[in-house]
């Protein structure tokens, strides 16, 4: 084991105490860096994710250029789909489609829970590389989508403002649904625990629709299984749960035990405090567009959001992934506000 040379973001979500607010920004290996277009130029989309070499340059990349304190794992979420059978395209400025989306009971015969070694070895490939080559500079992020989210693209086959068809599959067909999310569930399980055993050092659950569902339906159709997941995890890596507009449900978010809870812009922080109490580590909530202000008005801003979120058990985040157009040195700006503050 190399010792962690900068481990403040695995002190905060232990409730230990930092020096200082600890700073990542989620998408922080993507497209605003023009390194990761040049191997965007060369490679498509899942052989940049399938070839570990590849994969570990893009991971590391924000931590030299940015400074931020964790890599996150190159990797998309919808390597679970995948991995399970279905066909994953990332198309061209229109994002991922999937030609043969999951609608009827028949529709099972194509899908499986599958061998996590077998089909996605490639990622715990890439995190033993990733860890050589950080060799304890900061800890790495692993990480998959919950089970609601996923199943948003396995049914819809493609982005959607709504997911109305994912939706309405929950609603009409819940018993399929539910088979389908304990699938999601277990193929996902098994596939943190090799991220962990391959070295990852926190595990982020990405929920971003879980907003779309109510708060009885979101109990029901995600958390339940986001709970199965941090209860599988829990004792072997910390873990982050980030159920994006699911600000309603923090109180239970906070209940399974999981180290640390992403909050979008859309609440205060102090009230997503009082919802989620003192023995979780919050992080988020900076609106993303805002990096698109001019770098003093960042500035100013990333200041009055780490007074909102007051001292310890806070690490400062986008409240969602950082956009293509924002200029490196706004992203900079938004690392060395947080750092010097
Ligand atoms: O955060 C990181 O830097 C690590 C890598 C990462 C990617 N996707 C790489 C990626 C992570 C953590 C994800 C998670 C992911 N993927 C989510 C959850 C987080 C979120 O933003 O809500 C979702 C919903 C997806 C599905 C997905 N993948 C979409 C909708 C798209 C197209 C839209 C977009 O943002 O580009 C992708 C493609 C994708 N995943 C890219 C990257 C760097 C862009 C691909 C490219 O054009 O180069």
């Amino acid at each position: 084991m190399t010792d962690m040379k900068n481990d403040l973001i695995l002190r905060t979500l232990r409730g230990e105490a930092v020096e200082r607010t600890p700073v990542w920004m989620m998408r922080q290996a993507g497209r605003y860096l023009p390194e990761y277009m040049v191997l965007r130029q060369k490679y498509g989309f899942f052989e940049r994710c399938q070839t570990p070499a590849l994969a570990a340059e893009i991971t590391i990349q924000p931590v030299d250029i940015v400074g931020v304190d964790a890599a996150i794992l190159f990797s998309d979420i919808l390597v679970i789909p995948q991995a399970m059978g279905l066909e994953v395209q990332m198309v061209e400025s229109r994002g991922p489609l999937l030609p043969e989306p999951i609608k009827t009971e028949a529709d099972f015969n194509r899908i499986r829970v599958p061998d996590t070694d077998e089909t996605l070895g490639y990622v715990f490939d890439a995190i033993k590389l990733i860890k050589q080559e950080l060799n304890g500079r900061v800890p790495l992020i692993g990480f998959a989508g919950a089970p609601w989210t996923i199943l948003c693209y396995m049914v819809q086959g493609k982005g959607s403002k709504t997911f109305d068809e994912a939706k309405i599959f929950c609603y009409t067909q819940p018993a399929l649904a539910h088979k389908l999310l304990q699938m999601i569930t277990d193929t996902t399980i098994a596939y943190l625990k090799g991220q962990v055993k391959a070295g990852a050092d926190v595990i982020q659950i990405f929920d971003s629709w879980g907003g779309l569902l109510g708060p009885e339906d979101f109990e029901n159709i995600s958390l339940r299984y986001i709970r199965q997941i941090v209860e599988a995890l829990k004792d072997e890596a910390l873990t982050i749960i980030f159920a994006k507009g699911a600000w309603h449900s923090l109180e239970s978010m906070a209940a399974t035990g999981a180290h640390g809870l992403g909050i979008d812009w859309c609440i205060k922080p102090q009230l997503a405090r009082q919802f989620a109490g003192n023995n979780v580590t919050l992080q988020g909530n900076f609106d993303p567009a805002k990096l698109l202000s001019p770098i003093p008005v960042i500035k100013a801003e990333v200041k009055n959001m780490l007074k909102a979120f007051g001292p310890g058990r806070h690490i400062a985040n986008l409240g969602h992934g950082i956009l293509p157009n924002v200029p490196v040195d706004h992203a900079r700006a938004f690392v060395d506000a947080v750092k010097e503050a």
